[in-house]
């Protein structure tokens, strides 16, 4: 960190570039900006820039690497890892004013937004041209589209549609060293040079900011319906998963909740309640889609019949669009229900799909070993296990102890060798860095590095998250 007089040099040159009330220095606006969604940690940065041009970013970057101030890019603040907290301090850089859908092209089911723009704004302003943005993190609400790509955030849809990173198809990009550039083209094929438009989505912020994002669209699925299957054991809900596409089956949502995530979210979530049965170890909620409403409801009779057969008690459809969306916003919020419920760490599973039971027993398996208890929820379809470990009645000692990162290193290490990796949506960012040697082997991830030192040769964006800062010792 800087000393005062530095300090002052690096405010007055921002104040320099930006207008008045771009660059905040007051508590409340730094405190509101030391925090996203991840447990309880905060990290004060010094000044929060709210730059509303792509030239406004690049000339605090400038700036930054010029004085050698660390910039961490923040959008929404609803990650999971991390990624947005100013751990170095230095300057927050909001994405906030940049939050304009610059173009919705029908002709070529394209759009072009800024990142502040809020994800579920822009799926309903699709929607309204009959077009169809399919990421849908849990978190659409408020989350935004510059974090979604930062993230390469899923949600689920994610089962049939694909993940963030299958939408981008070109950035405008502003470099650690000032520089805006465009990755890509404007295009759905692309074999020109290097994936540079690959390379930024997911990479958290650490190797450039994003001031435009162009994405490919569909058209909108207009029929849907919504499945909610009740299982006795939770393994064998796991164990239903692959056996849908098996059957030739691509649900548009296949989404597992343990009964603890349930019943704690329809105490939090007023005015929707599912009546389980006192054996119900978790639920499944499935969803199917299309154009032709025939083909739809087939497809859900069917996969009510197969999830029948395989265990399920009673399947439960929703009737109307109120029950539906009711099921999706109680799943939705399971995250903010356990957060409500005990401090907890989030651990972002996943694994081929086929492998799910096995993950789930591992994770009851070692959290009886290291003492720890979990409640887990996520994108089944997609092998992506949501592991909250709830703080519950541990001590902060044993909370904060060596063991539970020994235990969470153990489950880690069960994902891979169940051919998984450590996280599916939610990102390395700063929680994670210390098990990225699980993923990776030394060179992999040197290369990674190289990378990190080419293009932030002063690491000064995002520093302290990704295991990067090892780029550089
Ligand atoms: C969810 C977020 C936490 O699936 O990824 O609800
Ligand atoms: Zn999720």
């Amino acid at each position: 960190m800087k000393d005062a007089e530095d300090t002052e040099k690096w405010l007055d040159a921002l104040r320099s570039v930006l207008p008045v009330e771009a660059v905040k220095v007051d508590h409340e606006t730094r405190a509101a900006h030391d925090h996203d969604e991840t447990e309880d940690l905060h990290f004060l940065p010094q000044a929060v820039v709210f730059p509303a041009t792509p030239e406004e970013v690049a000339a605090v970057i400038k700036i930054a690497a010029h004085f050698g101030v660390p910039v961490t890019p923040v959008a929404a603040q609803t990650g999971l890892s991390g990624g947005a907290l100013p751990v170095k301090g230095g300057i927050a850089l909001s994405t906030q004013k940049l939050n304009r859908i610059l173009d919705i092209d029908v002709a070529n089911f394209q759009a072009t937004v800024e990142p502040g723009v809020i994800n579920q704004v822009f799926h309903e302003a699709c929607k309204e041209q009959g077009m169809f943005y399919p990421p849908d993190p849990s978190s659409w609400g408020t989350s935004t589209l510059g974090g979604n790509v930062a993230y390469n955030a899923g949600g689920p849809k994610a089962v049939k549609y694909g993940v963030t990173s299958a939408y981008v198809l070109n950035l405008e990009v502003v470099l650690p060293n000032g520089e805006i550039v465009w990755t890509g083209a404007n295009v759905l094929k692309n074999s020109t040079g290097y994936n540079l438009t690959q390379l930024f989505v997911g990479s958290e912020g650490t190797l450039g900011v994003v001031t435009k994002i162009v994405v490919r669209l569909l058209p909108y699925p207009r029929h849907s319906y919504t499945l909610l299957a009740p299982f006795e054991s939770a393994e064998r809900a796991c164990a239903v998963v692959s056996k849908i596409f098996m059957a030739g089956i691509v649900p548009s949502g296949l989404e597992f909740m343990e009964r603890d995530a349930l019943d704690w979210t329809m105490r939090y979530v007023d005015g929707v309640s599912i009546p389980t049965g006192p054996n119900i170890a978790a639920h499944l909620l499935l969803e199917v889609d299309g154009t032709d409403e025939e083909t739809v409801l087939r497809e859900a009779e069917k996969l009510a019949e197969l999830v029948e057969a395989e265990g399920a008690t009673e399947v439960l459809f929703a009737q109307s669009a109120s029950e539906r969306d009711a099921l999706w916003k109680l799943r939705r919020r399971v995250g903010e229900a356990v957060k409500k419920h005990s401090i907890y760490k989030e651990e972002d599973t996943v694994v081929p799909r086929a492998a799910l039971p096995q993950l789930l027993a591992a994770v009851k398996r070692i959290g009886a070993e290291y003492g720890f208890k979990s409640v887990c929820y996520g994108h089944a379809g997609d092998g992506n296990l949501h592991v909250n470990i709830v703080k519950g009645d541990l001590t902060d000692e044993a909370w904060n102890g060596p063991l539970l990162k020994e235990g969470i290193r153990a489950l880690f290490a069960e994902v891979r060798t169940l051919g998984g990796t450590i996280s599916g949506e939610h990102g390395i960012g700063y929680v994670q860095q210390e098990y990225l040697d699980l993923a990776f082997s030394n060179a992999a991830l040197e290369a990674q590095r190289a990378i990190k030192r080419a293009l932030d040769p002063k690491n000064i964006l995002n520093p302290g998250k990704m295991g990067m800062d090892k780029a550089y010792e």
